[in-house]
């Protein structure tokens, strides 16, 4: 009988921080961290585990944050080393585990690893990045394309070379056969784990890249189906990518490196953000013995949201390949896609006098699966999604360049409210935000809520400090296969102690647990 409690990673409930739109401390329209070390007793208070902080390194914010230009430095508009680290030890006072967000697939054109790697083909970064001959007519070495649109290589003409980006050109692939990159990656990761990090949530992994010329093309997806997808993704994903532009074997090399720096320190969690033509099979790959711990699930992701019958399908998929392990992490929301709330009440043909009862239920059937889960800043407040934000005041470069058909994802960023009479909701003095404030949201702000009886932050916070309690959650990761009705989502979570059934009936919209 096991009678341990899993490690704190492998149930763990993380609220992912979008510190841009969090908190302002300094009046200057723009979240940062001592805002966010503000607000930590509220996020306490809601029961999760851990917090997971997207990226405040030194970055000139092309793609507010995801694109570094140096990985120990703070972003001045987000605060100082010393501000982290009051972050950090407040945080770890009230018993919560923190996770940064590392980049180690792409820096930014403005870090000085590319700066100088781009000025010649022999300065001693010379092969830190992929730069590759133009073929013989001139064009780019593959066919491969970048994420936000267009083509994956981009010119250098004092190199006379093009050079990969799997995103903005402004964000160059790191070449990590070079192992002087794994190696400065390594000391990143050591230089926060020094600093008392718990974990990271590590960026895009799938895109890392460590191959050499000759690049292949990829292959075109003839079962290619549009789907939900946005018009914008769909050229990308004509293309297969695994046999050539993405999850390639030497990816391995660099989850090895990561672990084994991990591995020297305490209890420290390393989750992968990972996609691809099939990302469960690539997820178990990187999360074999040795690698990454977990990897970051999309099942539930899904741009238009999800039908019960497709919610089956896609946590069934993800739980057969994972059944009995902590190595995934589901989420609903991100800082990437429309808020989950939104979504689903179009996926399912639900109205907003349905919006706190379904995104309660949403939280507690992602938290009540396996593994670990990341829930979005402000699912506990239902926000939904903001999709009236003038043209010029949009802030998301893949967003700018497809507007108005398409609204990127600024949709989701908005900045949190806190008080609804307070300037600007609370969040910030500053005559304006980086991003409006959502009108709509004022209503669900953050402080009202969490002293409300009824709210869902309330409900959601006794469901998790109930759930810290449940053997069936914490000592052991498994279920049963789905069952219910159209409308039913029902499975058991086993422990050698307890069997707890939980039912989500998505008519009610109400959850039930019930011991066996
Ligand atoms: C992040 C995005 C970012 C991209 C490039 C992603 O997966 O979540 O926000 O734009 O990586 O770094």
């Amino acid at each position: 009988m096991t009678t341990d409690a899993l490690k704190w990673w492998e149930t763990a409930v993380i609220y992912q921080i979008y510190p841009r739109s969090f908190q302002d401390s300094n009046d200057d329209g723009i979240g940062d961290l001592p805002g966010i070390t503000s607000r930590l007793d509220y996020i306490a208070g809601l029961g999760v585990d851990a917090i997971w902080i997207s990226p405040f390194f030194q970055s000139p914010q092309k793609d507010f944050g995801y694109d570094v230009s140096d990985y120990c430095q703070i972003n001045p508009e987000y605060g100082s080393i010393s501000d982290f680290d009051n972050l950090m030890t407040r945080a770890h006072e009230l018993g919560l585990k923190v996770m940064i967000d590392i980049v180690p697939a792409h820096c930014s054109d403005e870090h000085a690893w590319f700066q100088e790697s781009r000025q010649s083909r022999d300065n001693p970064k010379a092969d830190w990045f992929h730069w590759v001959d133009p073929m013989p007519d001139g064009s780019a070495p593959t066919n491969w394309l970048s994420f936000f649109g267009g083509r994956a290589w981009t010119w250098e003409p004092r190199r006379q070379q093009y050079y990969l980006h799997n995103f903005l050109p402004s964000q160059p692939n790191l070449n990590h056969a070079n192992a002087d990159v794994q190696k400065a990656l390594t000391d990143v990761a050591k230089f926060w784990f020094d600093k008392g990090v718990d974990g990271f949530r590590l960026d895009a992994v799938h895109t890392i890249n460590a191959d050499t010329a000759p690049y292949q093309n990829n292959k075109a997806n003839v079962d290619f189906v549009p789907g939900d997808l946005p018009q914008q993704q769909q050229p990308f994903f004509r293309q297969l990518h695994d046999s050539a532009q993405l999850n390639q074997p030497a990816i391995q090399t660099f989850s090895e490196a990561f672990r084994a720096v991990a591995d020297t320190y305490d209890d420290r969690f390393l989750m992968g953000e990972l996609h691809g033509d099939d990302p469960v099979k690539a997820s178990q790959t990187f999360t074999a013995p040795g690698r990454l711990h977990a990897t970051y699930n999309f099942n539930l992701l899904a741009w238009a949201g999800l039908s019960v019958d497709e919610l089956k399908t896609a946590i069934t998929q993800a739980i057969e390949a994972f059944n009995g392990t902590g190595r995934l992490t589901f989420a609903f929301s991100n800082h990437d896609v429309p808020r989950s709330v939104s979504r689903q009440m179009n996926a399912l043909n639900l109205t907003p006098k349905d919006q706190d009862a379904l995104q309660l239920l949403l939280l507690q059937l992602e938290t009540s699966l396996i593994g670990s889960t990341c829930v979005y800043q402000g699912e506990e407040l239902g926000l939904e999604d903001v999709t009236d934000i003038p043209i010029d005041k949009m802030q998301d470069p893949w967003g700018i360049e497809f507007a108005p058909e398409f609204l990127g994802r600024d949709t989701c960023r908005t900045p949190m409210v806190w008080k609804a009479n307070a300037p600007n909701g609370g969040f910030s003095n500053a005559n304006s935000t980086w991003l409006p404030i959502a009108e709509g949201h004022l209503k669900r702000a953050g402080l009202e809520e969490a002293s409300k009886p009824a709210s869902i932050y309330q409900k959601y916070s006794n469901f998790l400090k109930w759930r810290r309690a449940q053997p069936a959650f914490t000592h052991a990761n498994e279920m049963s296969e789905i069952t219910g009705n159209a409308h039913q989502i029902i499975f058991d979570r086993i422990s050698d102690q307890q069997t707890l059934r939980c039912c989500f009936d998505f008519k009610s919209l109400v959850a039930t647990f019930e011991e066996a």
